[in-house]
């Protein structure tokens, strides 16, 4: 079963004496995931994650769908449930997790999370974040590190990795799917939510995103990095992974907020189960959600 470790500590990571963008473990391979033209443009956000209505505001929002799409599907894969505290004893590591604004609440959840982002500054404003709540003090610890460089130490030690928003910008996505399946439990949880490479995606997440609504920065997307649900589903699966769950996801720029839909032809979120595990995907891997009413859409971060 998933879910087994008990500690309610995160996981102690290593002091990291390398520069910012130095990548010590390399995942096997010789290439590092982190594009250093993608930090110099966090960079220059870097003390902006919480501002609700700024240039990360979809982000804030899409929480709303994207914790109950973790929490529920993890639930749903266990039989120890915690009243109040449904991830307590649940390890998970964000990867790339900005500022912060994911950890947060999957710690809030119980989870002991560790957060990681190769950006100094992201895990400067992070752990300052996470000081005005003393509960996530204990439950949350942030590191500025890569993935690559964190693999030796730990391997097969997370139950759940969450790459919200991130294999868009990563320099190479095979090694990063890699080093997650080095660093995640057998039976342990992926979740990875993104944007679609196709047409539409280019109109609503550059064109419309960035270009006419300033949803986000001028330049913060590539379309050529946008990932199609099929060429991370094939990697994941040469990679030892059993891909659970596809879902749509739909943002509203008028009301800001996030839905599910059928369609994964902009942005969608995956879960997938490294090899070892038992069950099938559960109702939650389709939202109930789903349903609703799908008005003008935009894709974003
Ligand atoms: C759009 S933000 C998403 C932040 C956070 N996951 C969230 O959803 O709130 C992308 C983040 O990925 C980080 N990032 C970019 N390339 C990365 C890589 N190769 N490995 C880990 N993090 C990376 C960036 O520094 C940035 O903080």
């Amino acid at each position: 079963m998933l879910l087994k470790s008990r500690s309610s500590l995160p996981v102690s990571l290593p002091e990291r004496k390398s520069s910012m963008f130095t990548v010590r473990r390399l995942c096997s391979t010789s290439h590092s995931s982190v594009d250093s033209k993608e930090m110099k443009k966090f960079q220059l956000l870097a003390h902006k994650w919480w501002d609700e209505e700024g240039e990360f505001s979809a982000l804030h929002s899409m929480n709303d769908i994207r914790v109950p799409f973790i929490r529920d599907s993890l639930l749903n894969m266990s039989s120890d449930y915690h009243l109040g505290n449904p991830l307590a004893g649940v390890k998970i590591l964000d990867v790339g997790c900005g500022g912060g604004l994911l950890s947060e609440p999957l710690g809030r959840l119980g989870a002991s999370v560790t957060g990681i982002d190769p950006l100094e500054d992201n895990i400067r404003t992070a752990d300052q974040h996470k000081s005005f709540d003393p509960v996530l003090a204990k439950r949350i610890q942030y590191k500025s590190s890569s993935l690559e460089e964190i693999v030796e130490e730990f391997m097969e030690t997370f139950d759940v990795i969450v790459a919200s928003e991130v294999v868009e910008h990563v320099a190479d996505l095979e090694t990063f799917i890699k080093c997650c399946s080095q660093v995640l439990k057998p039976e342990g949880s992926l979740f990875i939510t993104t944007i679609n490479k196709t047409q539409l995606s280019y109109v609503l997440g550059i064109v419309v995103a960035e270009k006419i609504l300033g949803i986000v920065p001028e330049g913060t997307h590539e379309w050529e990095k946008f990932v199609p649900p099929e060429e991370l589903e094939r990697l994941l699966e040469a990679n030892g992974f059993s891909v659970k769950a596809v879902n749509g996801m739909l943002y509203n720029p008028l009301s800001g907020s996030w839905s599910w839909m059928e369609s994964t032809s902009v942005n969608y979120a995956l879960h997938a189960v490294k090899s070892g595990a038992q069950g099938e995907s559960s109702p939650t891997d389709t939202p109930s959600e789903m349903e609703g009413e799908q008005p003008s859409a935009t894709a974003a971060p």
